[in-house]
């Protein structure tokens, strides 16, 4: 994975601190919109949705300004139905090189010419979700042709030599088998490789939630062979401690000590702060302290580990030491 030049990092890391003692957020998450061109087993998001209260592009400058966080997500839904993703992202980025800025999508409306223009418009990481290295991603997603069109994209784009796509794998009971497959397609397509874990909150489906001694095993020595397969490229985007972070989620069932709405945040399509996407408690943007007063400082949920999360869990010490260590290269799954 591309790292951030040093001067960059610093800078990051410098608004990180700030925003830390600030108690202003790390990581916000624009949801661009509620629709989706999938249907997936594991969300709630599928399907054509109102987009009449959207945010307009300019809106995003506000936003950035007032909660002047280190990493934007863009994420939805599916963010590029959005015909103006560009402008957005211009908005976010207001041509600085500050907010470090992930497209996360299924990338099912990519091409060539939207990703070189996202690139241009400041997109720093394209996060793409695949579930299965082969034609299982196309039902997983209710989405035929999906795979083929990914198969036929990703190695064509990765090949301009940005180094900033990142294949996004949500772990769950269906794909465990698949951990390392998942790995090896990465390395044939020339790209790098974010896991992250499976949550029931969102659609309350405890199916795809491995927790069976025999899954947990499987998930084990999965995990165990990505760990041999790390190299200092920096392929495999998750630290080792979100790694093993993650496999103690499923073991545990959950995993405490959630600092949603206060380290990062959701900004809705139509503009509220939420503390997360699976929590619907909504703010305007001059509530965000009361969000924190009245959500994170009670803040019982343990029920997702996904990579806003695993990252922002950590202790300041270490966050800034696994980010000098390694520079910075973000993970991205969402929300
Ligand atoms: C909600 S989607 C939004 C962006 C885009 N539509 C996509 O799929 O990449 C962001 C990520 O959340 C993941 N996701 C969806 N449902 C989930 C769940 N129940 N638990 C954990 N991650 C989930 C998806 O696999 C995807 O990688
Ligand atoms: S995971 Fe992404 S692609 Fe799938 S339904 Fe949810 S928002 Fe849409
Ligand atoms: S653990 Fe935190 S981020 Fe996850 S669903 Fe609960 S409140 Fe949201």
């Amino acid at each position: 994975m591309r790292r951030v030049p040093f001067v960059e990092s610093l800078k990051i890391i410098g608004r990180g601190s700030l925003n830390w003692l600030a108690h202003r957020p790390i990581v916000v998450s624009f949801e661009v919109t509620d629709a989706c061109t999938c249907y997936c087993k594991h969300c709630d998001h599928g399907g054509p949705r109102d987009e009449s209260r959207n945010l307009k592009p300019a809106d995003y400058r506000r936003y950035t300004e007032e909660l002047r966080p280190c990493v934007v997500q863009v994420s939805g839904g599916e963010p590029l139905m959005r015909d103006d993703a560009v402008e957005i992202v211009r908005s976010i980025k207001d041509g600085s090189r500050l907010p470090y800025t992930i497209l996360v999508s299924n990338w099912s409306l990519m091409t060539a010419e939207k990703y070189q223009a996202l690139h241009d418009a400041g997109i720093d990481q394209f996060s793409v979700s695949l579930d299965f290295p082969d034609e299982r991603h196309d039902d997983f997603r209710a989405y035929p042709g999906l795979y083929r069109h990914l198969e036929d994209l990703v190695p064509r784009v990765a090949k301009f030599g940005y180094d900033d796509i990142v294949l996004n794998s949500c772990i769950t009971s269906e794909n465990l088998g698949e951990i390392n497959a998942i790995a090896d397609k990465a390395r044939e397509w020339g790209v790098n490789l974010c896991y992250s874990a499976y949550s029931a909150r969102r659609t309350g489906c405890r199916d795809y939630f491995p927790d069976a001694p025999e899954q947990l095993a499987e998930l084990s020595a999965q995990l165990d062979r990505v760990k041999a397969r790390r190299d200092q490229t920096n392929w495999i985007v998750n630290a080792p401690t979100t790694l093993e972070a993650t496999r103690r989620y499923f073991a545990n069932n959950g995993t405490p000590g959630c600092k949603a709405g206060l380290r990062f945040l959701v900004v809705t399509a139509d503009g509220a702060l939420q503390p997360c996407s699976m929590q619907f408690q909504r703010y305007t943007l001059e509530e965000r302290e009361r969000m924190i007063r009245e959500f994170t400082s009670s803040n019982q949920c343990d029920q997702c580990y996904v990579s806003i999360r695993s990252y922002l869990d950590k202790s300041f010490p270490q966050l800034l030491w696994e980010n000098v260590s390694g520079f910075l290269a973000f993970s991205s799954n969402e929300k």
